[in-house]
């Protein structure tokens, strides 16, 4: 039996070429921050934060993907067991958007779960401006063809970042979703329980 102070985890990974601003996103959405010029990740980074819904407390683990091509092999490590992927392209780089289609997604599908929660992320909206923008219709209907939802975001501003979030951890939630996974699952649902302390303070881990 589940005891009173366990929080179901929910897997969270962000994908994407290097420097269109996965890790950005994340500590805007954790800490409210936005940190220029940050150096490449290596390998992951992991964070949790707690979140209530519906009354009822989440841990979500956010788990942060170097971009840069030596550790894309890596990244069928991070999909096992996360339901919810975010593809994540730079609205000033068609490329980043490309690499979405040819390569982070085909990857997604052959090591990725079977049912995933799926948004095409275009993230920096503040260069909106920008005169060389990624081709905004090709990435709605990208995220279309995926069954995914395409969001706006910029980690710098705060725009569109808990939305995003919320969004995804919603459909997550919705049961029809969740009995789909659980189909795959031998009747479990991608949950995992964790004993929650009551220090809310995000905790970031690296490796
Ligand atoms: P890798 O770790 O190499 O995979 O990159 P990443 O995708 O994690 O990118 P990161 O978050 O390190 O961001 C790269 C650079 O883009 C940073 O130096 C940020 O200053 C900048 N950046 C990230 N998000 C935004 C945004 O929303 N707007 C603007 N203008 N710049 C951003």
């Amino acid at each position: 039996m589940a005891e009173e102070n366990e929080a179901p985890s929910i897997k969270i990974t962000l994908i994407g070429n290097p420097g269109v601003g996965k890790t950005c996103i994340i500590s805007r959405y954790i800490d409210d921050v936005f940190e220029e010029n940050l150096t490449s990740t290596i390998g992951a980074n992991y964070t949790e934060k707690t979140i209530t819904k519906n009354n009822k407390e989440y841990q979500l683990d956010i788990w942060d993907t170097a971009g840069q091509e030596q550790f894309q092999s890596l990244g069928k490590h991070f999909y096992k067991d996360s339901y919810i992927v975010c593809l994540v392209y730079d609205i000033t780089s068609q490329a980043s958007l490309d690499s979405l289609k040819e390569i982070w997604y085909p990857n997604l599908l052959k090591f990725g779960e079977k049912y995933t929660v799926l948004a095409v992320v275009a993230n920096k909206s503040d260069l909106y401006e920008n005169e060389d923008l990624a081709d905004e219709k090709q990435a709605k209907a990208f995220a279309n063809e995926i069954k995914g939802i395409w969001m706006s975001t910029s980690a710098k501003s705060g725009d569109g970042i808990d939305k995003l979030f919320d969004t995804m951890v919603d459909k997550y939630l919705n049961p029809e979703f969740n009995a789909k996974v659980a189909e795959t699952r031998g009747g479990q649902t991608g949950m995992k329980l964790q004993k929650s302390d009551n220090n809310k303070k995000p905790k970031k881990k690296f490796c």
